[in-house]
């Protein structure tokens, strides 16, 4: 396997364009089999996952053709053969589970296998079925996989949720666009993804409100027809970049960016010492005078702290002036970079779901492995103002998520390269 290495080396200058949306691109996907006609999708990240969500979507007799060197994927799901999403492709990207709902809706009938657990955590799908049952499916659990049915078709419901979850209320959104009658989501969640799932869903016809506030609600239609659709930016993608002038220093524009897309996240960072300033192409993100300062995040449903950006904040808050408090609320195992962290001399200590962050003057470089996608980059991130040399091991994870980030870090000046895997 491939690893990455980078070499503490002073201030950042330059650009780096970010990727359109990952998580956005595969519930998009996973979305065009609601419909017979072609959806063609523009801006999709080059990414190991997309290439799943592509295998799963094949396996179910979808047919993809990717366009323009991978950035345009035109979507047929005109003839659909199978309605069974198997365990050996949901289980290697947890969000192929976001094909039940539009498989339910199309179909009358859908088996997708349960993702399991992750690295980060145990991962219910509980909110999921519940939906699904009080939009009428009859799910059954056997073997490892769901067994979604509804014959007759899906009645429009009110589903209220315990939680926000953000799979939970796309699958419900998906299925309700077909469904008899109208839905009413409520405590929905507030995504960006999640409304650009629904605008991506009105602008196949069908008729949702609400997107973007706690209560959605959803018109059911006959059909869906055809759309081409450009993919928003990718916020955590933004938000990582963001930080790596933090930790190294210098200045770089982010082309694409937007701060509505991560307001708590930018607050924090501009607490921390950023000076974050909207430009025509995007954001450009400088590092103030003196050094980082501590502050304290909670991860949350949006619009709150993002956990996707959780492990890149934890690397920025090793070299701040005093002790932060990070708090996730969202995974109960995802502090899994903290172990990292220590090696290349951080002060961390790790509680439940709490982690005592003390700023250190200098990282040291050190071989790391990373067990999770951000897990991997905030190891980056670090490395890029640490002395001497980081190498991260098992980068597999990180191209799930990062297109070329070396390629990226290296044009602004890191001193950052891959190394092939033997
Ligand atoms: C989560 C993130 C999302 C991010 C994505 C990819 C949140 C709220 N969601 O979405 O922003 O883009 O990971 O990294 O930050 N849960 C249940 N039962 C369910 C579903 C979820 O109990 O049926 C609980 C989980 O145990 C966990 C939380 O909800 O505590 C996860 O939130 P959810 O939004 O469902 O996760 P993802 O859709 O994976």
């Amino acid at each position: 396997m491939d690893s990455i290495i980078v070499r503490g080396n002073g201030p950042l200058n330059g650009q780096i364009p970010i990727a359109g949306a990952k998580n956005t691109s595969l519930k998009l996907i996973a979305a065009s089999i609601l419909t017979e006609e072609p959806v063609t999708l523009t801006n999709v990240p080059k990414l190991a996952d997309i290439r799943t969500i592509s295998d799963v979507m094949t396996s179910l007799g979808v047919e993809i053709a990717n366009l323009q060197d991978g950035r345009v994927m035109a979507i047929s799901a005109a003839n659909l053969t199978s309605h069974k999403a198997e365990y050996d492709l949901v289980r290697k990207l947890r969000a192929s589970f976001q094909v039940l709902g539009p498989l339910l809706a199309r179909n009358g009938e859908a088996i997708v296998s349960l993702p399991g657990g992750c690295a980060i955590g145990a991962r219910p799908v509980d909110l999921h079925l519940d939906a699904l049952t009080a939009l009428g499916a009859k799910v059954d659990l056997k073997d490892g996989y769901v067994h979604a049915s509804a014959p007759q078709g899906l009645k429009g419901c009110e589903i209220d949720f315990r939680f926000a979850s953000v799979g939970a209320t796309e699958n419900a959104m998906a299925a309700a666009t077909l469904a008899k009658g109208t839905t009413v989501i409520k405590n929905a969640a507030r995504e960006p993804d999640t409304v650009a799932l629904a605008d991506c869903l009105n602008a196949m016809g069908a008729q949702i409100e609400g997107a973007g506030t706690s209560t959605i609600v959803i018109t059911g239609v006959d059909r869906l027809h055809g759309v081409t659709q450009e993919v928003l930016t990718d916020r955590i993608e933004m938000g990582t970049f963001m930080v790596a002038p933090m930790i190294a220093g210098g200045s770089v524009e982010l082309l694409g960016g937007s701060l509505d897309l991560i307001p708590c996240f930018a607050e924090k960072m501009t607490q921390a010492g950023a000076i974050i300033e909207e430009t025509k192409l995007g954001l450009k993100v400088t590092k103030g005078d003196g050094p980082i300062k501590a502050v304290d995040a909670v991860t949350e449903p949006f619009p709150g702290f993002p956990t996707d950006l959780q492990a890149q904040f934890m690397a920025m808050m090793c070299l701040c002036d005093g002790t932060a408090v990070l708090e996730e609320t969202i995974f109960e195992n995802r502090f899994m970079h903290a172990p990292e962290l220590l090696r290349m001399g951080a002060n961390v200590e790790v509680q439940g779901g709490t982690a005592k962050v003390t700023g250190v003057k200098r990282m040291k470089g050190a071989p790391v492995m990373a067990t999770d996608l951000r897990a991997s980059v905030s190891l980056i991130l670090a490395g890029l103002a640490a002395d001497g040399e980081t190498q991260v091991n098992r980068v597999y994870h990180l191209d799930r998520g990062y297109e070329r980030v070396e390629e990226k870090l290296r044009a602004v000046g890191a001193d950052i390269e891959r190394v092939p895997g033997r």
